[in-house]
């Protein structure tokens, strides 16, 4: 049962959802000719009338430059004033995340990106945890992540989800959680909808931006975070060994904000996370609204 707002933004107004419609004929539904953010927003735990966006300007950049890879202009005030619109119309009291969706609105039948109409619609649901936040279960998947060059993976391009999906499914099938990618030289990646840290002997150690990855907001967050409480960051190439070794593993992302990972495949992962732990303490009381300094990655949204 999914527990959609009950509007959505579509064609430059906000509509009730279930009259927010597509041809069967839309472009991006054939080609994946779309690209599209995912957001938390929550209730302010000290205004009622307040709804807090964790990051909204990093997601709006995010998801024009995703548009500039489907050569289409995308306007991030346009974006931010649209979310807020969205949220005051839609007045939510949970948790939700949202999705704005930029995509190839014409029904021609060409494959391209050139000499074709585009829109951008934004839809919410409420959202609880995505994963345990207990830790998961990972199998290495069989599927490799896509190569830059031949898909924009700085992008959140729909097309490419076709990888995440056959490997979240491959993970879920063989009595996994979640799966972790390997990118073609054989290094970790990332996980079907996260990014992935591991910590050795005291340093955070994740993939760099080379290695296939998505460029996660939630993963440079928990970069800057562990810097400024000085803990060693280094980015660098993965070995797949490396994960078996590592004195903690977790996720990052949106949706799966920040998990520990459990077990890999047959190796149990230690259950002591101290550098996991107080960095997730940190950035949920930040999402919250709750730490002065970082007052700046939260947008308040009055939705009186
Ligand atoms: C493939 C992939 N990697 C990583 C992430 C994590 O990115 P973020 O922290 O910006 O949500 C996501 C989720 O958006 C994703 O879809």
């Amino acid at each position: 049962m999914h527990n959609f707002l009950p509007f959505a933004w579509f064609e430059g107004q906000c509509i009730p959802f279930n009259d927010a419609k597509l041809s069967i004929a839309t472009h991006a539904l054939h080609y994946g000719t779309a690209a599209f953010g995912g957001m938390r927003a929550i209730p302010d735990p000290n205004n009622s009338k307040s709804f807090l966006l964790f990051r909204a300007d990093k997601h709006a950049k995010r998801l024009c430059q995703s548009a500039k890879f489907l050569m289409t202009e995308l306007d991030e005030d346009f974006v931010l004033n649209s979310l807020e619109t969205f949220l005051v119309k839609n007045k939510p009291t949970q948790p939700v995340y949202i999705r704005p969706f930029v995509y190839t609105s014409d029904l021609g039948i060409a494959p391209r990106l050139h000499n074709i109409e585009t829109n951008f619609f934004i839809y919410g649901i409420e959202l609880g945890d995505y994963l345990s936040p207990d830790g998961v279960t990972c199998r290495v998947s069989s599927w490799t992540r896509q190569q830059d060059n031949s898909l924009p993976l700085r992008g959140k391009i729909s097309g490419a989800y076709i990888t995440s999906s056959l490997a979240k499914t491959e993970a879920v099938k063989s009595g996994f959680d979640e799966a972790l990618l390997l990118n073609s030289q054989g290094k970790v990646s990332e996980a079907s909808g996260m990014n992935i840290f591991i910590v050795r002997n005291g340093d955070l150690i994740t993939p760099g931006v080379d290695q296939d990855i998505l460029e996660g907001i939630t993963r440079a967050s928990v970069i800057e975070l562990a810097k400024s409480n000085g803990i060693n960051v280094i980015e660098r190439p993965v070995d797949k060994t490396e994960l078996f070794i590592s004195d903690e593993v977790f996720l990052t992302g949106t949706a799966a904000k920040i998990t520990p990972i459990k077990m890999i495949e047959t190796t149990l992962m230690s259950k002591e996370m101290p550098t996991m732990n107080l960095l997730r303490d940190k950035l949920t009381k930040i999402t919250e609204g709750l730490v002065p300094e970082y007052e700046n990655w939260v947008k308040r949204v009055n939705i009186d």
